[in-house]
């Protein structure tokens, strides 16, 4: 009983003492069409849902660990054909979020990256989900582009920037359109931010009091991927990717 104690009270120190040991310790990669794991409250999605607009390529996602809430992974492909169609968004996710933007106070969120490859055109963006009631299919998709890499365009419809705020120390446009019946606002970043460190709800303060967006929307997911068109031996590392909500 006493030996009991005394153990149960040393690894209570050194449990407060260290970081929370890494949850997923082996690479896990996946290479088929679709691919998901739910690991340290993230859910990673190898997801190529627009392949068939290629004449050629493949992709592969890898899940590399989450360490202390922080998610390094990575992602691999080569795509042709179908040059102003996505590919794939591989991510990470924080699904089943279904918190009231008015009762969202801020979300932190760090992501450093780098892409390697040739001729890459595509993005390196978040992509937040707006519903108006939990379990209601989502209303408004809200993009924030740290990257347009090789030319790649939010969707817009008519082409040009609605405004150019700047918010969490950048300067953004914002374009506005739609996919099917859900609304889609971007933000792109006038320069690649490869090491974001910010609140996201500073976007999403912007949207209800500059676009019109009701606070009493839920946000349903959060994920951080990668939206590729064309290009070859690309690579998309994320070394520190986190965010939560609160
Ligand atoms: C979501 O949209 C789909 C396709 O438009 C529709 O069939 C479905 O009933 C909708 N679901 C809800 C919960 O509104
Ligand atoms: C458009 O909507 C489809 C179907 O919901 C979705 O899979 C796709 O990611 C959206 N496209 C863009 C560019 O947001």
């Amino acid at each position: 009983m006493k030996f009991g104690g005394i153990i149960a009270a040393i690894f209570a120190v050194s449990a407060a003492a260290t970081p929370t040991p890494t949850v997923n310790k082996r690479a896990t990669t996946w290479c088929d069409a679709w691919g998901s794991q739910v690991t340290g409250g993230y859910t990673i999605y190898h997801n190529n849902w627009g392949a068939a607009q290629a004449t050629s390529g493949s992709q592969c996602t890898t899940l590399e660990s989450v360490n202390s809430g922080s998610v390094v992974w990575s992602t691999s492909w080569t795509w042709a054909g179908g040059s102003s169609s996505v590919k794939s968004y591989s991510n990470v996710a924080l699904v089943d979020v279904n918190k009231k933007l008015s009762a969202i106070s801020s979300v932190p969120s760090t992501w450093s990256w780098i892409y390697t490859g040739s001729n890459i055109v595509a993005n390196v963006a978040y992509d937040l989900w707006l519903a108006p009631s939990v379990g209601a299919n989502d209303s408004y998709e809200i993009m924030i582009w740290l990257a347009a890499l090789g030319g790649a365009g939010p969707i817009s419809s008519t082409g040009s920037p609605v405004d150019s705020p700047t918010i969490a120390g950048s300067q953004w446009k914002v374009y506005t359109g739609n996919n099917g019946s859900v609304k889609v606002i971007s933000f792109v970043a006038t320069s690649s931010i490869t090491n974001f460190n910010g609140d996201l709800n500073q976007f999403l303060t912007y949207l209800t009091t500059k676009q019109g967006v009701s606070s009493s929307l839920y946000a349903t997911k959060l994920q951080a991927g990668t939206e590729p068109f064309t290009g070859s031996n690309a690579v998309l590392k994320t070394s520190a990717y986190r965010i939560s909500v609160s």
